[in-house]
């Protein structure tokens, strides 16, 4: 391959090192941050960035498209894999698999919830990969604003899976082709039960039309440079789930993530997930295969490898409330039943908090993000000091003088509730 020399300049060190600093080196600053399908220009306060770094970023990324496209010229990202026979294709995916490191703590796609600041505290504490919120193909294709919004990465942010919903296989593969330089899968999401996919016709309830779901898979897996994931709920069915599995891998998904609940079973925290249905579709596919479902503290994580055999897990909900889940911390609800076995871990939700704030001073982000990771970290802080929550939900405008200031009284008033490390 040829290198011109203004990339050879540029990328100097990219040519004594490995493909992945290369996509490192092109990231090294954030690229501009994204979360879910909300319509442009109808923003609140709240979607205002949480920092007045976003015009320098924005530039930045400018500058970062321009040369990116030119080594896209050069040939730097290789070409698509085209259409390769069954052997081939699972030995790719196990290669990307291997060569990422086989990554088995996850964190999960999560609309306003997995952007970057808080996917760098969770991977500071122990997540291997993470997802980004998922992102809608089609307005992140036509709106400028949505894409600068909605998606930020950064050198240190890897493995990454970029998430997108679809329904239009062109759409998706221009949107997957933005974003292809700067991740490691490109996932379709296809476990959305929620009304807003229901009326978009995208998510689970591409369930429905499953010819439309393979060719979406074959678009992506036929001109990407990267692999494409999915991430998919099951049926009632166990036989209809693990016939939809495999039409996945035989369209070329390259790894697929199960959530072991139904479309309809919504309630999460009262539907346990299936892990024997998990284990079946690990059993039938030859691709990685991840868990999702249940996960809420390091024993689940154990039990869930063990019981379905998978290469990974994904969490969700119970990392938003315990960000340092992954590196072995415990809520008191989950220390309570051990207790006698659990110690003070000297670190809480409220030092989590401001790390969180510290990255997002970095890499900023919307305040309605920055909002609901504070509602979720210190949930039960605001359960024993309501007034603390109430004062937060009085300001219109968000200010990290502000938040510093609120853990400093809350410390002050007392309020100490510790995570726990299970004693060996
Ligand atoms: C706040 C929130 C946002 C979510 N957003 C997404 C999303 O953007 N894409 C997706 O595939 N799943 C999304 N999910 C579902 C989770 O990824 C996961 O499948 C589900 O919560 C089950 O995992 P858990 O039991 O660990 O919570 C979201 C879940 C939560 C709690």
């Amino acid at each position: 391959m040829k290198f011109s020399p203004l990339l050879r300049r540029r990328y100097s060190n990219f040519f004594l090192t490995s493909p992945n600093s290369l996509m490192a080196s092109l990231t090294t600053e954030t690229l501009n941050p994204f979360p879910c399908p909300q319509p442009p220009g109808e923003e609140s306060l709240d979607d205002l960035l949480c920092s007045s770094g976003g015009a320098v970023l924005q530039q930045q990324k400018h500058e970062k498209e321009k040369e990116e496209s030119e080594m896209q010229r050069e040939g730097f990202l290789g070409s698509p894999s085209g259409y390769l026979g069954g052997e081939v294709r699972i030995e790719r995916a196990w290669a990307t698999w291997n060569k990422l490191g086989r990554p088995k703590l996850i964190v999960a796609p999560m609309v306003d919830n997995s952007e970057l600041p808080f996917r760098m505290l969770c991977r500071k504490y122990g997540a291997q990969a993470a997802y980004t919120p998922m992102l809608h193909s089609r307005i992140f294709t036509e709106n400028d604003k949505y894409r600068s919004l909605e998606f930020t990465t950064c050198q240190e942010d890897r493995p990454l899976f970029v998430q997108f919903c679809a329904n239009d296989p062109d759409i998706l593969l221009e949107a997957a082709q933005r974003v292809e330089h700067c991740c490691d899968y490109v996932d379709i999401n296809l476990g959305c039960p929620q009304r807003i996919a229901r009326r978009g016709n995208y998510g689970a309830f591409l369930m429905d039309n499953l010819p439309l779901v393979r060719s979406l898979v074959q678009k992506l897996a036929l001109n990407l440079h990267i692999p494409v994931s999915c991430k998919i709920r099951i049926f009632p069915n166990l036989q209809d789930t693990i016939n939809y599995a495999r039409m996945l891998e035989e369209a070329g998904c390259s790894l697929l993530a199960v959530h072991g609940r139904t479309r309809d079973q919504k309630d999460q925290k009262k539907i346990r997930a299936d892990w024997s249905a998990i284990r079946a579709v690990k059993n039938a596919l030859r691709i990685p295969v991840l868990a999702n479902g249940n996960i809420r503290h390091m024993d689940d994580v154990w039990s869930c490898l063990a019981e379905t055999s998978t290469d990974g897990v994904l969490s969700a909900d119970a990392l938003l409330e315990n960000p340092a889940l992954f590196a072995g911390f415990r809520t008191a609800q989950w220390a309570e039943k051990g207790k006698e076995n659990s110690s003070d871990g000297n670190l809480d939700q409220a030092d989590l908090l401001v790390e969180y704030l510290k990255f997002c001073e970095r890499f900023p982000v919307p305040w309605r993000m920055v909002r609901a990771h504070v509602h979720k970290m210190l949930g039960e802080w605001f359960r024993l000091q309501p007034h603390v929550r109430e004062d937060l939900n009085a300001q219109s405008r968000l200010t990290f003088e502000f938040l510093y200031d609120m853990v400093d009284q809350l410390r002050q008033l007392g309020a100490k509730i510790p995570l726990y490390l299970k004693d060996d």
